[in-house]
Order: structure tokens, then C-alpha cells, then sequence
């Protein structure tokens, strides 16, 4: 599994805004939607295909190169927090389908509910999937989450994560469960506290943004 931290300032500063728990829900929000913003742009870099052409400029005809619009990447926003993580999804990615997840973290258990599931019953084969989840702790949340598009056909090796914050415990069972997968996160923290919080981390994303 690959595991990527992006080495820039800019994302340096979105994560160094979510983390001051000064930021009331609008700041936090904001850097949220541009973390993931840059992180989007990170995990399409060497994932889109482009599809080749010539247009006319106004001074000649240039060779181009366009996002196929027939392939848009499915994006699998895991609410709530995962919202506001893609919120500028269509400002960076030209072709996009969003289905949604809903998940809640037991707060004593630690285990994961599914209440919403918009998925398809079965996606496209070679279907690009963007999952979106600021926060990978335990990792049972984002495993269950992986598990039910596997279930509807898609395929780990064109499956990418964003993350906001990501600790050992889901990166190891990610790792386990699926080698294949690539994880693109604003940082990776040091490990969990007895109630399953990321430390340092950020706090509760998903109460942060909508209270
Ligand atoms: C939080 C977070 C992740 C999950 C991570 O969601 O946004 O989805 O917990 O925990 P895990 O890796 O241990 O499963 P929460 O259940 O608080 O829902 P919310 O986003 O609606 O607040």
C-alpha cells in the first residue's frame, strides 16, 4: 500500500488551521474544503486518462490533451466530514459522479454503523473511485467503507483514499487488508488516546464543521 504525505507548505498550513482548536466551523471548514482540494489534485496526477485532439487558438491549432468526460471519477464522500473534504471536488477533477456514505463511530465501542448508502449496485468496470474520510483512526470506518464498493465491483487497484489525518492503527489494517490501495493524507499522527481519538490530531471533524 502507498501511503503519501504531499511535501508542501500549503498543505503544511491547511493542516496547522484544522488543528488549532481556536478555528471556529467556518475557518475550519474552509481549510478542510482546500486541504482537500490539493490533496484531490495529488491522488489524479498519474490516475486520469486524457484523451487527445487539436483545437484552434486564436493564433494556430494546438496538439491538446482533455480529461475523458465519459469517465468520470466516482467520488464516495464518507459522511459527515468527508463532505466537506470534497466540497471543491469539481473545481480540480472536470468529470465526477458522487455517491454518498454515511458512517457513525460507535463512541464506546469504536465500531462503525452504516445509515446512508447511495452506492450503485454495481459500478462500472475500471471505474476511478475517490473515497473521502478526514479522519483514518481505528480504520474501521474507512475499512467497512472499501468493503462495500469491493462488494459492488470495485476494483482496490483504481481506489484511492484522501484523508485529512491518518493514524498507525487504520494504516496497518488498510495495508493488510488491502496492499493494492493508495492513501493520500494532510499527515500521518503518532496514534490514538482511550476514546479512539487521533493525538494530536485535529478533534471530532465531522463536530467541528457541523456542530
Ligand atoms: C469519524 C471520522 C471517521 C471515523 C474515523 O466519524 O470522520 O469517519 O470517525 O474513525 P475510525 O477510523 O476509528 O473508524 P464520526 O463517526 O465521528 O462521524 P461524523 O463524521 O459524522 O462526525
Amino acid at each position: 500500500m502507498l501511503v503519501y504525505v504531499p511535501p508542501h507548505p500549503l498543505i503544511k498550513h491547511w493542516v496547522s488551521v484544522l488543528r488549532n482548536e481556536f478555528s471556529p466551523p467556518p475557518i475550519f471548514k474552509s481549510a478542510m474544503a482546500e486541504l482537500g482540494r490539493l490533496l484531490i489534485y495529488e491522488a489524479s496526477r498519474d490516475w486520469l486518462e486524457t484523451i487527445g485532439g487539436e483545437v484552434q487558438t486564436p493564433c494556430g491549432v494546438a496538439n491538446v490533451e482533455f480529461i475523458d468526460p465519459r469517465e468520470p471519477v466516482k467520488v464516495v464522500p464518507i459522511l459527515r466530514a468527508g463532505l466537506v473534504l470534497v466540497e471543491h471536488v469539481s473545481s480540480v477533477l472536470p468529470a465526477t459522479q458522487t455517491y454518498h456514505l454515511g458512517f457513525v463511530r460507535n463512541e464506546v465501542t469504536l465500531q462503525p454503523t452504516l445509515y446512508l448508502n447511495k452506492l450503485p449496485d454495481r459500478f462500472p468496470d475500471s471505474s476511478l473511485i475517490l473515497v473521502a474520510d478526514p479522519m483514518l483512526a481505528t480504520g474501521g470506518t474507512i475499512v467497512a467503507a472499501i468493503e462495500e464498493l469491493t462488494s459492488r465491483g470495485a476494483d482496490v487497484k483504481n481506489l484511492r483514499v484522501v484523508a485529512a489525518v491518518a493514524a498507525p492503527p487504520a494504516l496497518k489494517i488498510l495495508s493488510e487488508k488491502f496492499p493494492g490501495l493508495r492513501v493520500y493524507t494532510g499527515t500521518i499522527d503518532p496514534g490514538l488516546n482511550e476514546k479512539g481519538y487521533i493525538v494530536p490530531g485535529l478533534g471530532d471533524a465531522g463536530d467541528r464543521s457541523f456542530g
